[in-house]
Order: C-alpha cells, then structure tokens, then sequence
C-alpha cells in the first residue's frame, strides 16, 4: 500500500459563460487551401470543447504578458484562467483601507481579450490572508470587514469575472470544520452562509463555488455534504464544488474521485476540478493535503528527495502518462457532470511543486515542460478524444 500524499484535488465547472470561448480555431494549411479543407488547430481546448472548459492557473508575469512564450501557450491551450495569487486577500487588500488593483485589472483584461472564462480567487480563504485580517477578534467587526471585502472585490469585477472560489478550505481532513480565524471569530460555520449571500448580492450572475482539497476523502466529502445542503436549505445560491485536484502519481484511487463526483452532483451542483497537477516526488510523510503552510525545510538539498533533477526516467515518464490518462478518462466519462477542468499552472518550470513542499526540486506536474513544448503525455491526453 503506498501511502496517500493526499495532495489537493478539484475541478469544476458550468459552462454558462463558457459558450463564446469554445468557438474553434481553424488554421488552414496550404495543402489543405487547395483541397479547401479547414482544418482545426489541435489544443486542449479545441478537443475538450464540447466536454468542460480547459484552464490555467496564472503567475503575474504571464498575467502582465512579460512571459510572452507561456502567454502564447495560454491563448492557444485554455479557454479559462484563474489567478495563481494575484487576487488572494494578502494581494488584493492588503491594509484595511488600501486595495491593490493593479495586477487583478490586467488579468480580467488579458482574459477578455482571449475571450476566456475568468475565474476569482479567492474571497475567504485562512492562507495568504492579509495579517490586519488576523487580528480581528470581534464577531461585528469580521464581519462587516468580509461585507466590505466582497462588495468591493465582486463589484469592481460585476459581469466581468465569470466564477468565485467563494470560501477556500474550510474543512479539516474528517470532514469537520476546520478553525480557521472566520470559524473561531464567528464561533460556527455561518460565515460560509454570510460570504456566499454577499457574493451572490453583489452579482447575481457570477457562479459561485466552495473549493477545498482532498475532497475525493470520503470522510471530508460528509463535510461538503453539510456545507452545500446547509447552503441550500437556507436559499443560499451555491453552483458548483471545486475539487482542488493536487494529486499524484500514486493516489487518490479513481474510485474515491469518481464517488466524490457522482456524490456532489447529486446534491445538484456542477463539479469543477480547479487545480489539477500530478506530482511524481517522493514525499514520505503523510501530508495533510495541500496545506500551503506545510513545509519540510529538513528537506532541502537532499538529493533522494529530488530523484529527477537531472530529467525523468523511463518509468517514471510513463507512470505520469499513465495517471493523466487515467484522469482523464474519468473526467470524460463524468462530462456531463464536470464543467471546468484546470491545471495549476501552466509549464513545469512554472509549478508551486517545484517550491512545495520542499524548495528547490525538479518537478513534472503539467502537460507543458520547461521549453514550453508539449509533453507526450500532452498527445496522449488529447488522444483519447480521438
Ligand atoms: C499556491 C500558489 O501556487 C503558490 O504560488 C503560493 O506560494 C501558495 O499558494 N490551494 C490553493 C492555491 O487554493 O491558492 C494554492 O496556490 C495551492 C493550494
């Protein structure tokens, strides 16, 4: 039995907004200008477009198009984006009286042009949360600070940012509630119930998604079970479950992603995987999922823990084709049940894996490598539409 990393999963997605982005791309060859022939240009977009929509996960250098080689990438592969972290509370309003726009604008620019499905995140999350934020103690005062948070950050962005990951990560891994600032300051899960009312206020259009990782866990799915009935039961709008998706080689089972998704979508909401990667590291502690706090400093330098440094074996290769296919298949075969499916990031030179949980290694998560190419797993995904 290898022993569950559990990394984060996710996914979701309704394509409501998605329509104009699925418009295919033709390119016309000139052998086929004879013969007249469109052809369509192969992407991940293109081949899924008719299953969910295909995202990444941006950096701000590609948000601000300095990294013009993964931007070209981006406009050719994905027709939705997210922000890696350029919209986190931290980021984004960073003193109580102080908004940081700048980088947030460009990205909602960038995904207009590109016609793309853009998605907000995050609104309530207890990681790279701004430290004022953390100092709250008193029920009123968190309160309105969230209110105003939301007003500001969904209002600037009415009409123009398609979905929110609403609230990041409230459950601990058994699924109860996991005491973060907003659950100990309010003393119970209601500042779900606040944030999703909030949201929806400020834009009724917008979809809105409670996104956590290692949702596949049976246990922690009875936690998404209670929030999203919780949700409904009291007329609180909530459109889709994000399963974060940070897996590995070696797990989750397509059997526990599979349950999870048929168990989310009967309680009538879209699944979404948000931030799908696949590590093939050697981690040999039990992880608590995808905890960003978590970090092995231990580790650094040591080269058992970094097998790959110098480029993939054979098997290794495999293993990670094999577990993308594997995915994939399941993503397809639940089409009808998954609307968005977003990697997190966009080449392996650019992953967080290659920083967490251990600085410094050599990591394969994506389907672009470091020249910004396509890897063979790339053409073994798009292949089983084929
Ligand atoms: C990660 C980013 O990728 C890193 O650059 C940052 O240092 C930490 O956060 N769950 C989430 C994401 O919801 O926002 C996290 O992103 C990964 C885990």
């Amino acid at each position: 039995m290898f022993k569950k990393i559990t990394f984060s999963f996710i996914l979701i997605s309704t394509c409501f907004l998605a329509c104009n982005s699925s418009k295919k791309e033709t390119v016309v060859s000139e052998s086929d200008t004879k013969k007249n022939i469109p052809q369509t240009k192969p992407s991940l977009k293109n081949n899924f477009n008719n299953d969910f929509l295909i995202g990444a996960a941006l950096n701000t250098s590609q948000i601000k198009e300095t990294d013009t080689n993964a931007v070209t990438l981006i406009a050719k592969e994905f027709n939705s984006i997210t922000p890696e972290n350029d919209m986190k509370w931290e980021q984004i309003h960073p003193k109580e009286n102080e908004y940081f726009f700048d980088v947030a604008d460009a990205y909602v620019v960038f995904g207009k042009k590109h016609n793309m499905h853009i998605v907000g995140h995050t609104l309530l999350w207890h990681s790279q949360l701004a430290p004022w934020v953390n100092e709250i103690k008193d029920k009123k005062k968190l309160e309105h600070h969230i209110e105003k948070h939301i007003n500001t950050v969904v209002g600037r962005y009415k009409g123009k940012i398609h979905s929110w990951d609403v609230v990041n990560e409230a459950l601990n891994e058994d699924g109860s509630p996991r005491e973060s600032l907003f659950y100990n300051v309010f003393g119970n899960e209601s500042y779900l119930e606040l944030a999703f009312r909030l949201a929806e206020k400020v834009d009724p259009e917008a979809q809105l998604i409670y996104n956590d990782y290692n949702l596949w866990k049976p246990e922690k799915r009875k936690g998404v079970i209670r929030i999203v009935e919780n949700l409904k039961s009291k007329g609180i709008k909530i459109d889709a479950v994000g399963m974060q998706a940070h897996w590995s080689v070696e797990g989750p089972s397509i059997e526990d992603i599979e349950n999870s998704i048929i168990a989310y979508s009967e309680l009538g909401v879209k699944v979404m995987f948000t931030e799908l990667d696949v590590t093939a590291l050697p981690n040999p502690w039990e992880l608590n999922g995808a905890a960003v706090e978590q970090s092995y400093e231990r580790y650094e330098g040591d080269l058992k823990m970094d097998p790959y440094r110098n480029g993939l074996t054979d098997e290794a290769k495999e293993k990670i084709t094999k577990r993308y296919e594997d995915i994939f298949k399941l993503f397809l075969k639940h089409r009808d049940k998954i609307s968005r499916v977003t990697f997190w990031g966009v080449t392996d030179g650019q992953s967080w894996l290659n920083n967490w949980p251990i600085k410094g290694r050599t990591n394969y998560p994506l389907l672009f490598d470091r020249a910004f190419q396509p890897k063979e797993v790339y053409h073994n995904v798009l292949a089983l539409k084929q």
